[in-house]
């Protein structure tokens, strides 16, 4: 059984016998993240939704240390491969298949860019919500997107899908009202809010989240930073 902890915004770490993958890496600039970079187990692959620094985060250096790939949009893993990693460059709608599983980019709509220290904006192609695979188990990130009625193709193509990790933050991206509705085209077995209460614009109640889903008959499981399931 797969093993998925929170760390905390839109981190998320999968441990399984094929390996341990990591989404969205921004640890050290998140005061809430359960761990610190240097405390990580052997990470097999970097999975980026999308360009923003709190989902880039700590990347390029944890695939330089654990000398993983980053997996995102040709766009995106080109970057970081300029910075020294290596990297699988997808589009969406593109699988890849390695010996730590099979992940699958899909839409999410937002927008992508990485801001480098001095400033510079750079465009990092599409942003994604990524499929992962392993086990014969399916988790769906949702990246940062708001809600759009594709969802629910998304739904019906994986319609296996174990855990949805759901931006619930509103702000940046849909907020719990939406989110609900997103769950309810997807219709996930479990859903976990995320990205929210990083940030003072992204607060909010995570209970409410799940009372709301209860009502159309849609499990969640909120997790502390730290806090795990297995699926
Ligand atoms: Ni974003
Ligand atoms: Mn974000």
């Amino acid at each position: 059984m797969p093993t998925l902890t929170f760390i905390g915004h839109s981190c998320c770490l999968i441990e399984s016998e094929a390996g341990t993958v990591l989404f969205d890496p921004f640890i050290s600039g998140n005061n809430l993240a359960s761990l610190k970079v240097e405390n990580l187990p052997k990470i097999s692959a970097v999975f980026l939704t999308h360009g923003h620094n709190d989902h880039v985060g700590d990347a390029i250096q944890i695939a330089k240390q654990h000398d993983c790939p980053i997996v995102a949009t040709y766009e995106l893993a080109s970057y970081c491969q300029s910075k020294g990693t290596k990297s699988v460059p997808m589009n969406i709608g593109g699988t890849y298949k390695d010996e730590w599983g099979q992940i699958k980019l899909v839409q999410a709509f937002h927008s992508s860019s990485y801001t480098e220290e001095n400033g510079n904006v750079v465009y990092t192609g599409m942003p994604t919500g990524m499929i992962y695979t392993v086990e014969g188990k399916t988790v769906y990130h949702l990246g940062d997107t708001a809600l759009f009625s594709d969802l629910g193709t998304i739904g019906l193509r994986h319609s296996k899908i174990e855990v949805a990790l759901v931006p619930i933050g509103d702000h940046f991206t849909m907020g719990i009202e939406d989110a609900v509705e997103a769950v309810r085209l997807i219709a996930p077995r479990l859903s976990v809010p995320v990205h929210y209460n990083t940030f003072p614009p992204i607060e909010q109640d995570p209970a409410e989240f799940k009372k709301k889903c209860k009502q159309i008959d849609a499990e969640v499981k909120v997790l502390k930073p730290g806090g795990t399931l297995e699926y």
